[in-house]
């Protein structure tokens, strides 16, 4: 198989596109993809600055990757869950690649802010860690945006993870959630800032395949609480899909977007106040983070709190807190459009 671009030896081929490519030419090939999509959804310019939310995965690395070589502003954010091993290896990939090309990256911990780190959340709680530790990243994602006076930050979200999420929805049919099932989420409150998905037209099989061939050192392993995930069911469903029908992802999130995503558009906008105890925007009084930082504080006894703030694991069986987290739903208030 030769590369379309120059007739040398092809080392990827990209069915859904009916082409293939070397090295050098699919490096250039995805970048352009990128930060052309950057430009055509006015995601932001080379005047602003752009906090990178990386998780030492391929997809966030890579898109740090692009953007930086693309000539934009970016600082790295990395949030802690405290997730054992993963959250330590994970972790230490951020820090070489921000050291290797001397980026800033900002650290927080999710320990620091709920008091508690994800393994102690999840057993506090009983409730879907993925919904529990989601809201945290989006909480301080928005802060530390907002701290540090980013207008935007920007996520690795690929073509799979968003194909995967639409597909959610729509069995679903959730209606709000597909209201927000968006490249842009445009910042619609002072204490909100833009979130965008550069990578979202980029399938998960070509943004490893740049990473690799860019040399990035990232985490392969998937959080240990993913596994059985529905989305990750709905990821293989549609991979098979893509297998008989190459191209059918990006027709399924692309027509999404064009055709029908207005007729979801929320019809009573969302009012949003700011929560009276962190000032972040919430829906009704005090913000779902503030609220699950109380539940989960409620739930733990004194000496949990202090092992689960600094990553031990509880010797003892947790309390259980059924039912005290009611509506993880109140999450998407960050970000509601
Ligand atoms: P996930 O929800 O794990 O599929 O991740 C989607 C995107 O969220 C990643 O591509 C990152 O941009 C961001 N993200 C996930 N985990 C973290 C983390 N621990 N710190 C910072 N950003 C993260
Ligand atoms: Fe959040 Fe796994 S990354 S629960
Ligand atoms: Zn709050």
């Amino acid at each position: 198989m030769k590369c379309r671009k120059c007739g040398g030896r092809a080392v990827l081929e990209l069915r859904r596109h009916n082409t293939a490519f070397c090295g050098p030419d699919f490096v250039t090939f995805f970048r352009h993809h990128v930060l052309e999509t950057v430009r055509r959804w006015r995601m932001f310019t080379t005047d602003e600055s752009v906090l990178v939310a990386v998780s030492g995965g391929k997809d966030s690395l890579a898109l740090w990757d692009v953007l930086h070589e693309g000539g934009y502003r970016t600082t790295g954010l990395y949030i802690d869950l405290g997730i054992f091993d993963y959250s330590r290896a994970s972790k230490a990939r951020c820090e070489a690649f921000a050291a290797e090309r001397g980026l800033p990256l900002r650290v927080v911990a999710v320990a620091e802010e709920m008091g508690a780190a994800i393994p102690a959340v999840r057993d506090a709680t009983r409730r879907p860690t993925c919904s529990a530790c989601g809201l945290s990243k989006r909480y301080i994602m928005n802060r530390a945006a907002l701290e540090g006076g980013f207008p935007v930050v920007a996520t690795g979200h690929n073509l799979d993870d968003e194909a995967a999420t639409l597909f959610g929805s729509t069995l679903r049919w959730d209606e709000s959630a597909l209201a927000r099932q968006m490249p842009v989420l445009g910042a619609t409150h002072a204490k909100l800032a833009r979130r965008v998905k550069p990578l979202f037209r980029m399938s998960e099989r070509e943004t490893a395949a740049y990473a690799f061939l860019r040399g990035i050192d990232y985490i392969v392993e998937e959080c240990p609480f993913a596994r059985g995930a529905t989305s990750i069911m709905h990821k293989e469903l549609l991979n098979r899909l893509e297998d008989t029908s190459p191209g059918s992802k990006a027709m399924f999130l692309q027509g999404f977007l064009d055709k029908a995503r207005g007729l979801f558009q929320e019809r009573e906008p969302v009012v949003l106040m700011e929560c009276v105890r962190c000032g972040q925007t919430t829906t009704g009084e005090i913000c779902a983070f503030c609220k699950l930082r109380d539940q989960v504080k409620r739930a733990m006894r004194p000496t949990e709190r202090t092992a689960a703030a600094v990553d031990l694991p509880s010797t003892e069986d947790p309390p259980s807190a059924r039912g005290l987290i009611s509506d993880f739903h109140a999450a998407s208030e960050i970000h509601a459009p």
